[in-house]
């Protein structure tokens, strides 16, 4: 198998990499005057089993053009199987019509990864497993639980307890619980689907004296987990932590979670940012094989 990390995942197309020992294939890619994007294979690829590591995010339209062209283009070149690996899938919350008229993004993109010829699917904690059912090729979720656990282990936690902000969230919360071998529950959150207000609801949850680790599979705006925080701070809650897989963070989050009395954020590194500490290389290596 070669490895080849698309422009929006070098760093952790190179890491995956190493850590398999395969080699890694290099693309020109600039863009053009009117921001259009332009690459080119300058590998060749004939007959060979690519894995294709590209990320959605920042810039998720233009890293999703990219990914489409990479792949038809790989396919045209004629490699043998071409492994699409999204650590982070942009429009997965997408996943239904809540609303009457709206578009079913996730679907739509899913379609068009596999109309560009992918054969394989891999992502990591996709917003809502299921949707993955609707490819017809192999398509697998990868649970950066695994990572998550074990860095956490290494933290001097005090009695902690691991939550999910909503239900949504509950298994990656039980999930690192379990690795933890600690408590473990979820809050419950309501978003307004015209304003997008968030309303956190967390009354059972007995967080005096305790370091909450608070569980989510992304952090955009930092809205929910500040919500979530600010009950475990009346609360009582020692410390409050938040770690997710993937941090988006928009401008203004990390000051909203830190004045709500988050303590410290975590990440992974499904997409670049300054808290991604936590590297999911490891499970990427294992897991598209
Ligand atoms: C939604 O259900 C997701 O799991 C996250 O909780 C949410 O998207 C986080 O967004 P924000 O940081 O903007 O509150």
């Amino acid at each position: 198998m070669i490895v080849m990390p698309g422009p929006s995942s070098v760093k952790l197309g190179e890491k995956v990499a190493s850590i398999i020992g395969c080699p890694t294939i290099n693309i020109e890619y600039k863009n053009f005057p009117d921001g259009e994007s332009y690459q080119r294979i300058t590998a060749r690829v004939q007959g060979e089993d690519v894995a294709l590591i590209h990320t959605t995010y920042p810039q998720q339209d233009k890293r999703l053009i990219e990914l489409l062209l990479l792949i038809d283009n790989l396919k045209n070149l004629g490699a043998s199987r071409v492994r699409v690996v999204v650590p982070y899938m942009a429009y997965a919350r997408q996943d239904s019509r809540f609303r009457e008229g709206e578009a079913v993004s996730i679907m739509t993109l899913f379609k068009l990864i596999e109309a560009a010829g992918a054969d394989e699917f891999y992502t990591i904690d996709i917003h809502k497993e299921a949707t993955l059912q609707a490819f017809r090729i192999k398509a697998k979720n990868l649970f950066a639980t695994e990572v998550i656990a074990d860095y956490l282990k290494k933290i001097d936690l005090k009695d902690p307890y691991i939550l999910s902000p909503d239900k949504g969230a509950i298994m990656i919360a039980k999930r690192v619980g379990d690795e933890l071998g600690t408590e473990y529950g979820n809050f419950e959150k309501t978003r307004d689907r015209i304003t997008g207000a968030i309303t956190v609801k967390g009354e059972k949850v007995d967080a005096a004296g305790r370091d909450v680790v608070i569980c989510d599979d992304l952090i955009s705006t930092g809205g929910t987990i500040a919500n979530a925080a600010k009950i475990l701070k009346d609360g009582g809650a020692r410390k409050v932590l938040a770690v997710c897989s993937h941090p988006l963070l928009v401008a203004g989050a990390a000051e909203r979670m830190r004045s709500a009395g988050v303590d410290e954020v975590l990440g992974t590194d499904t997409v670049e940012s300054e808290i991604g500490r936590i590297s999911v290389a490891p499970l990427l290596a294992k897991g598209i094989l």
